[in-house]
């Protein structure tokens, strides 16, 4: 432990030295794209830009290739153009990849290898250049290569470390999880070399398929001849094939080539792609990189990143460079998916943007798009306006979408928490929040015929008993009849951001009461006198959990710590039809997935200290699990029962133990940047609570941060005073807000958007801040049995009392 007065003395000093240089820095040297490309992160590694549908990289033939490379090893099957970053599912896109080759055999065109399995290499590891808009490789065989990105197009730089002779580019009708179907075709124009076709693949988490097309040009020495290949034959005197997937079930090889005549410099490939024909990829390809000018492509995508980040500015004076890096890194990862397909989109017409890849909203409600709601709120209000349009030509809402298809759902209907909370923060921008209203009360009432797709199931269940029940009856529509729990406990709370948006939108008094009391459906789960008992056949010592109930109310059985991160019994946990009635995770850690009325909860669990007792529980014994999205707000809850110091530990708990920043430094599958933006959200001291306008406060991980507001262009500060980077002072002493002592434990956007400033005193012991009643976060229910309190307000005189205090924050205006 170091005592506070020494923290003070050395920071003092250090904060003089360095905190000139330290404000003017390129954030781009503090991004590793590596971290979390090994391990199941299944983070995309390669070159793109923000949201940006052209994604490359070198694609590894190992069992962790979701995101197309993976630093655990693998040889390398080609170098693609499009990706997902992070996801769990099938290995996602990775579509048209090229190979090269500095000669075939004997100059004989039969004797270079042709089938992605037979020509797979093994890559260098030290050879591996990756930066935000490029990502360079070496193969053991000599060829290296660079790759750099457009909006559409994918720039490809190959260079042979022996002489090339006649060098070969081959372009391969194929995608990562081979999943391509019959009547893929390519033409090869026998003048220009250029490659045109398209092929139809499958999504990789969803239903459905999707066609695209491709364009791709080259650049080299002169063309020396070009043509197609199928399996393991090419001709230059054939130059269009239209191939079947065949009929075992493996798409049968087959592509176009290009050879050129011997010559100095790197062979050039271009590549565009288009889900609406060949000739709008061409048109992208000339517009986006007419020039084949590698290095202006790469600076303008390194331009474009260094702006995405810019509204950030750290002090990380005597801070581990590492922590920064973690840091950046997350920032980043979550501008990487979703991905905006606008103009793309071959489904329906329409002049709003098109997003895709939101993989999966069940992820990233909880703090991705909360972060970029802050830091580039512009690309929030497209998205919203996408996920609404969505709604207006699919008929719902998605949870989950990728390459133009419906994803599957996990739990609730999430884009109502996203919706809702970029509305309680103010995102505005074009967006039609009656139409929003709309679809998100469509989510709430009608039952869609696929509800493993879109929507809820069990919605009269769900209306008339006020619960979902474990084997209920629906016949309106089909879904996996599981995770009958978290459904339940997911339903809730939409209704509730449902009950949310309606008051704030106003005129809409009895839908509030609805949906608010839908939103307490929740407690029909609970069964007070439900104990757990360990594993090893002891008592946890805790009473009262959530358990299934039949459609007679009676209440069945789930083991509380089933499907818990500890639980090796091969409990099966996810969307199979005999998962468990709570999904990927346990009873204990869904038992604190109330996000809107933890005050009732903490009534239910005896009480504040209880209350703490039991979330130390599900931390310290591991039950939990960080690698997964439902643990994020677990992490925090401590502040709902007046312990704010608790979360800041608890943060320190996993953060970096759980996320370092190496390959493997991921806990779990990223997520489209969920998990980036877990820890950068944490380490600003300002985490979530998603569809509510309250972020809870614990001291940066650095000495000040800064964001400026792109809605306003306001700049907020958070400072730490007495910042111990040793981090053994984390406990908030007192903190004031624009000059103003500042006791609650929680703020609202109002604080980015004004561009406020908190200063926080930290110290090595828990104090009292933050800890009183009305120092607490809003929730539907009142805070009782806490220490010499009355009664606490209900959550609207509580947020009627900020928006007095606190300009400019919103009103929950409940009844
Ligand atoms: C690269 O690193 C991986 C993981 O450490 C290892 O399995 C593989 O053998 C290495 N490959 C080479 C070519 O060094
Ligand atoms: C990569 O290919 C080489 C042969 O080129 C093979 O020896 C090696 O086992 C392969 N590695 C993996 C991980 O498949
Ligand atoms: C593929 O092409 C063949 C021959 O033109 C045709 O008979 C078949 O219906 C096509 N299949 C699909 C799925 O379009
Ligand atoms: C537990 O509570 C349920 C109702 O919630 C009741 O039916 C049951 O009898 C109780 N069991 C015990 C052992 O008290
Ligand atoms: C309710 O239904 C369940 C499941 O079918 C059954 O096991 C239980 O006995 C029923 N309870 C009553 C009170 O009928
Ligand atoms: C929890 O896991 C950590 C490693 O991640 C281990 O050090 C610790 O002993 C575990 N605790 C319990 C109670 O199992
Ligand atoms: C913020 O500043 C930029 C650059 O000066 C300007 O283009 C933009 O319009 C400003 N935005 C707002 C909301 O004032
Ligand atoms: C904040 O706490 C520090 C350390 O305990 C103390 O020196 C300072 O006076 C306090 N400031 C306010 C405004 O209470
Ligand atoms: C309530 O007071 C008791 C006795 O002073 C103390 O041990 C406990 O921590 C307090 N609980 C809360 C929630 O403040």
């Amino acid at each position: 432990m170091v005592r506070v007065l020494d923290v003070v003395a050395i920071v003092a000093v250090a904060t003089t030295a360095t905190a000139q240089q330290q404000s003017d820095y390129d954030p781009l040297q503090y991004v590793d794209p590596l971290i979390g490309s090994a391990n199941g992160g299944n983070v995309f590694a390669g070159a793109s830009i923000p949201y940006g549908m052209a994604k490359a990289v070198a694609d590894v033939d190992s069992q962790s290739n979701q995101g197309g490379f993976s630093s655990d090893g693998g040889n390398v099957t080609g170098f693609s153009t499009m990706h997902d970053s992070g996801t769990g599912g099938s290995p996602s896109l990775g579509t048209f990849a090229f190979f090269a080759y500095p000669g075939c055999d004997g100059d004989d065109i039969n004797r270079c290898v042709f089938p992605k399995n037979a020509r797979k290499v093994g890559y260098v590891n030290d050879s591996i250049k990756a930066k935000p808009g490029s990502f360079e490789i070496s193969l053991v065989n000599g060829l290296s290569a660079a790759m750099t990105t457009t909006h559409h197009t994918s720039l490809f730089s190959f260079t042979f470390s022996e002489p090339s002779t006649s060098p070969l580019i081959l372009l391969d009708l194929t995608d990562l999880q081979n999943s391509r179907q019959d009547n893929a075709s390519i033409s090869v124009d026998a003048d220009t070399g250029r490659m045109t076709g398209s092929a139809r693949f499958l999504p990789s988490f969803g239903s459905g398929n999707y066609l695209l097309h491709f364009c791709a040009d080259f650049k080299g020495p002169s063309i020396r001849d070009n043509g197609i290949f199928a399996n393991s034959r090419a001709s230059a005197d054939v130059k269009d094939l239209q191939i079947s997937r065949s009929i075992n079930g493996y798409p049968l090889p087959g592509g176009g080539f290009i050879r050129f005549g011997s010559g100095e410099g790197p062979l050039l490939a271009r590549i565009a792609t288009s889900f609406i024909s060949p000739e709008q990829a061409c048109s992208h390809a000339e517009e986006e990189i007419g020039d084949f000018d590698f290095d202006r492509v790469k600076k303008a995508a390194e331009d474009m990143w260094r702006e995405k980040l810019s509204p950030i500015k750290l002090d990380f004076t005597g801070v581990d460079p590492d922590l920064v890096k973690n840091f950046y890194s997350g920032v980043y990862r979550t501008m990487v998916n979703p991905q905006d397909y606008t103009g793309e989109n071959p489904l329906w017409k329409s002049d709003e943007p098109y997003f895709d890849s939101f993989y999966c909203l069940w992820d990233s409600f909880r703090s991705q798009i909360p972060m970029l709601t802050i830091i580039d709120t512009t690309a929030v209000a497209r998205m919203i306006r996408s996920l609404i349009e969505t709604y207006v030509h699919v008929g719902w809402l998605p949870d989950c979408r990728m390459t133009l298809c419906k994803g599957f759902t996990q739990g609730g209907s999430n884009a109502d928490n996203v919706l809702v909370d970029a509305y309680v923060k103010g995102v505005s921008d074009g967006i039609d929040w009656d139409l929003g209203y709309q679809a998100v009360v469509k989510d709430a009432e009608v039952e869609p015929y696929d509800w493993s797709n879109q929507g809820r199931g069990g919605l009269d269940s769900w209306k008339s008993l006020g619960y979902i029940p474990v084997q209920d009856f629906d016949y309106k529509g089909f879904g996996t009849m599981t995770r009958s729990i978290s459904r339940t406990l997911e339903y809730s709370y939409n209704d509730f951001v449902i009950a949310h948006l309606a008051s704030r939108l106003g005129g809409r008094e009895a839908d509030v009461q609805k949906y608010l009391g839908r939103s307490g459906n929740w407690q029909n789960l609970y069964k007070a006198n439900q104990t757990s008992m360990n594993f090893d056949g002891s008592d946890t010592g805790y009473t009262g959990f959530f358990q299934p109930r039949y459609l007679n109310g009676t209440f069945g059985f789930q083991d509380p710590l089933k499907c818990a991160n500890t639980d090796s019994s091969g409990s099966v946990c996810s969307l199979q039809n005999s998962g468990a009635e709570t999904f990927e995770s346990s009873i204990w850690e869904y038992s604190y997935f109330v996000p809107h009325d933890q005050a009732t909860l903490i009534s239910l669990f005896g009480g504040p200290e209880n209350f703490v007792k039991r979330l130390d529980y599900l931390h310290d014994q591991n039950i939990t699990y960080i690698g997964n999205e439902p643990s994020f707000l677990t992490v925090f809850q401590y502040h709902y029962a007046g312990r704010p110091a608790k979360s800041a530990l608890r943060s320190h708990f996993y953060i970096p133990r759980f996320f370092s920043t190496t390959p493997a430094g991921l806990p779990g599958n990223d997520d489209s940047g969920a998990m980036g933006s877990f820890v950068a959200m944490s380490m600003m001291g300002l985490f979530p609570n998603p569809g509510q306008d309250v972020y809870f406060i614990i001291p940066p991980y650095f000495p000040s941060v800064s964001i400026t507001s792109p809605a306003t262009n306001k700049t907020a500060s958070v400072r730490v005073t007495n910042f111990d980077p040793t981090y053994a002072a984390v406990y908030i002493q007192n903190v004031t807000l624009d000059g103003q002592p500042y006791t609650r434990n929680w703020i609202d956007h109002s604080f980015f958007t004004d561009g406020k400033e908190l200063v926080i005193t930290v110290g090595s012991t828990e104090s009292a801040w933050g800890t009183r009643v009305e120092d607490l976060p809003p929730s539907v229910g009142e805070y009782v049995g806490f220490n010499g309190s009355a009664p606490a307000k209900r959550m609207e005189r509580r947020m009627e009392d900020g928006r007095e205090e606190a300009a400019g924050m919103g009103r929950m205006g409940l009844p």
